[in-house]
């Protein structure tokens, strides 16, 4: 299939049409941030959990091979939905890298009978091994500071070696602690209307993109709602290829894409 679709526009389009147009073999990596099945919204409901798991691996069969032999896939859902996600992946030849949990540092609903919902999941695939992935880029402050200056100076004697902190930070692991958009925007304790209702941190997308791609490289989102990926692929001199299917979020997309230069 010929590539009909331009690089760096963000289409109003449903995703099996729009994988549909993109070439094989063409996409450094794939951030897809994808319906989840929590039924408050109309594009988030499926009359049945089977429903909601025919669709998303219809989906992933449909993106898998749109990815180039090493290109990585991040997908974003409940930890619940994930687990069934990861085994499809694997039973279909992908290269399993982490359970990222995105600790929202919001979430806390009234769960009696539980534990209340803190967390979503992102399971990160590989198509091949030779991957792009630069850690040196996604280092984390370290965490105790006073023992880290410390160690500037003098160093830290490990196995009868001095070891130095890496002044970019410690390794980043797969726990990540990134406030969402809705805790963020809270006035007085109480959670504001946003323009979309479930809308990525710009840091955390920033977070793979900088992780798995290079300068130029192709990302793809098929689910990229008011254009969270399509903005950090702007800002980080990355090209995209986007859609979703829903027109009012498409036009924000473009408002937000366009006051980036
Ligand atoms: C979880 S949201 C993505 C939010 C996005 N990451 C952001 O930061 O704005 C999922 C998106 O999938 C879109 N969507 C649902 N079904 C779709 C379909 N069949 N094709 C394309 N987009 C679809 C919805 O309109 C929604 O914006």
């Amino acid at each position: 299939m010929l590539n009909k679709i331009e690089q760096n526009k963000i289409y109003e389009m449903d995703c099996f049409e729009f994988l549909n147009h993109i070439k094989n073999d063409s996409i450094n990596l794939a951030v897809i941030d994808p319906p989840y099945n929590m039924r408050k919204t109309d594009w988030d409901t499926f009359k049945s959990e089977k429903d909601f798991f025919d669709f998303t691996f219809a989906w992933i069969d449909a993106l898998i091979p749109k990815l180039k032999k090493n290109g990585s896939l991040y997908i974003f859902n409940t930890p619940y939905n994930s687990a069934f996600i990861l085994q499809y992946l694997v039973k279909k030849g992908l290269n399993f890298q982490n359970w990222i949990t995105w600790d929202k540092r919001d979430g806390m609903g009234g769960a009696h009978r539980r534990f209340s919902n803190g967390q979503e999941t992102i399971v990160f695939f590989t198509k091949g091994a030779k991957h792009t992935f630069n850690y040196n880029d996604v280092r984390v402050p370290y965490k105790s500071p006073g023992r880290i200056e410390h160690a500037k100076k003098k160093g830290i004697l490990k196995n009868g070696k001095h070891w130095f902190p890496n002044p970019k930070g410690r390794l980043c692991s797969e726990v990540w602690h990134i406030t969402s958009e809705r805790h963020k925007n809270k006035v007085n304790g109480r959670v504001q209307k946003m323009k979309h209702i479930t809308p990525k941190p710009l840091e955390l997308v920033e977070r793979i993109i900088t992780a798995s791609s290079n300068e130029n490289d192709v990302i793809l989102d098929c689910f990229v709602g008011i254009g969270t990926t399509a903005i950090v692929a702007k800002k980080l001199k990355r090209n995209f290829l986007c859609c979703d299917a829903e027109k009012a979020y498409v036009k924000i997309a473009g408002e937000r894409l366009r006051e980036i230069k």
